[in-house]
């Protein structure tokens, strides 16, 4: 009875989403269990890009089943409209091969309507969110005031919570924030719709989940954002709402921590990160414009340009503890080709004491210095390689080196965003 989870090792869009797709060919069922649609998660298949937001990324494969659990928060349109384009595309024909759960919350117009203006009103202290209404609501969630499935199924329940909801959340947004109050009955007749549409996807998740493991079924929890973007263990307050950490599968699935046999992280070959907060190893010259540009670093859900820096191993040795890695699987190993050395942040410096561990305060954030150390680049480009044996000695080395110093054993290697672009040298459910 696996299940095998997927964690972002940085702070988001390290290719979980292709990494996901590859493994899922191992596996009945894929779980997201936190976040919403402030992720985008690409796969390229067959020359075909797609980019999801809330469906898992095991629906290419047409017959795995794709779960949304309860610790996922859902903006209804946003899932109707991938939920179309899939089934334009012949996916997700039956609806058994979706399943929302009847705990999930639901991401409201006031919740999109607080999350932009509050970024507006801090300015340049803003977080920089996607603006897809997340942390308010699972603020609303904590608070005891979310809009679950199963209360939005019952008609009568949504109405008398919306009502009660919607007056607060109101004079909230008049006074505070100086935004137009949100009318009940255009949102009442908005979630109607989608009510309808979403209704037959509805069921206990958890309980479907316990059912499946224990029929030795295969399930992949996708996990969205990345370790450095935790609610708790990320660069607060630059992070997302959610425990993106592998702990935050079992809670935000409903699956018992005894079901899960291995966590696997995935990390980019450099680093990057969209949105403000602390990145220690951001390179702000022509280094990271060449890393942008080689790499397309521009996210997948709000078009942004990546911010592109060296790989840091501080942060992915704490991502290998917090989530217990046993594996990585490394991304875009391709876009380091045409460098004439790579750095490897090995630890940092601050006030003249050497540190190991990813600090927590603000301060020292901003005033530490990576300590690097250097490696020989290589100038094949690397699309082709198949095994470990097509790469330069450089990029073995490169990869070996990464090994060394986060302590923990590649079991895929990426290089391209196409499916067939992968070099798998373990099936993490074996
Ligand atoms: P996710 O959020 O972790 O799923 O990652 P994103 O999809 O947001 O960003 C990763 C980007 O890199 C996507 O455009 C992928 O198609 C692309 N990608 C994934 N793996 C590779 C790779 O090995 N090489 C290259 N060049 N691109 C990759
Ligand atoms: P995937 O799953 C990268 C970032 C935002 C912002 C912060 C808070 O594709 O890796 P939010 O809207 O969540 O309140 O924004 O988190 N962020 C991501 N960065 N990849 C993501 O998802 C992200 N989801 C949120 O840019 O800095
Ligand atoms: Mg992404």
């Amino acid at each position: 009875m696996p299940a095998v989870v997927i964690v972002g090792a940085q702070w988001g869009d390290e290719g979980k989403g292709k990494v996901v797709d590859i493994f899922a060919r191992h596996a009945d069922i894929v779980v997201r269990y936190q976040g919403g649609n402030n992720a985008g998660h690409t796969l390229v298949v067959d020359g075909q890009k797609t980019v999801l937001h809330l469906v898992p990324s095991g629906v290419l494969h047409g017959a795995k089943v794709c779960v949304i659990g309860n610790g996922v928060v859902v903006d209804p349109a946003v899932l109707i409209a991938e939920i179309d384009q899939l089934r334009q595309r012949g996916f997700l024909l039956q609806d058994d091969l979706l399943k929302i759960s009847d705990r999930a919350n639901l991401i409201m117009p006031y919740h999109r309507a607080i999350d932009l203006a509050r970024e507006r009103v801090r300015g340049e202290g803003r977080i920089g969110t996607t603006g897809r209404g997340i942390g308010p609501t699972y603020e609303d969630k904590m608070a005891r005031i979310g809009i679950r499935f199963a209360d939005f199924c019952d008609e009568a329940t949504f109405t008398e919570v919306l009502q009660r909801i919607l007056k607060e959340k109101n004079s909230y947004l008049r006074a505070i924030l100086k935004e137009k109050a949100l009318d009940f009955d255009a949102i009442q007749a908005e979630y109607r719709g989608y009510r309808e549409r979403l209704a037959p996807y509805v069921t206990d998740t958890g309980v479907y989940l316990h059912g499946a493991l224990r029929q030795s079924r295969r399930v992949l929890l996708e996990g969205a954002q990345g370790t450095m973007l935790d609610v708790d263990h990320g660069t607060y307050p630059f992070v997302t709402s959610s425990n993106t950490v592998a702990g935050g599968a079992c809670s935000g699935s409903g699956i018992a921590p005894h079901d899960i046999s291995a966590v696997i992280g995935i990390v980019k070959a450099y680093t990057t990160r969209v949105g403000s907060g602390p990145f220690p190893t951001e390179l702000l010259d022509d280094l990271g414009k060449k890393l942008r540009q080689d790499g397309d670093e521009f996210g997948a859900t709000t078009g942004r340009p990546r911010r592109c820096g060296w790989f840091d191993a501080v942060v992915v040795r704490t991502a290998v503890r917090l989530n217990g890695m046993s594996g990585l699987a490394l991304t875009k190993l391709d876009v380091l080709t045409g460098f004439e050395t790579i750095r490897i942040c090995t630890a940092y410096e601050y006030a003249g004491q050497r540190l190991e561990d990813f600090p927590a305060s603000a301060a020292v954030l901003h005033g530490l210095k990576p300590v690097y150390e250097e490696l020989p680049g290589w100038q094949e480009p690397l699309h082709g390689a198949r095994s470990l044996r097509d790469l330069p000695a450089n990029a073995r080395a490169y990869v070996r080196r990464l090994e060394e110093v986060t302590a923990t054993p590649m079991i895929m290697v990426s290089v391209g965003a196409g499916r067939d672009q992968t070099i798998l040298l373990r099936n993490p459910f074996e």
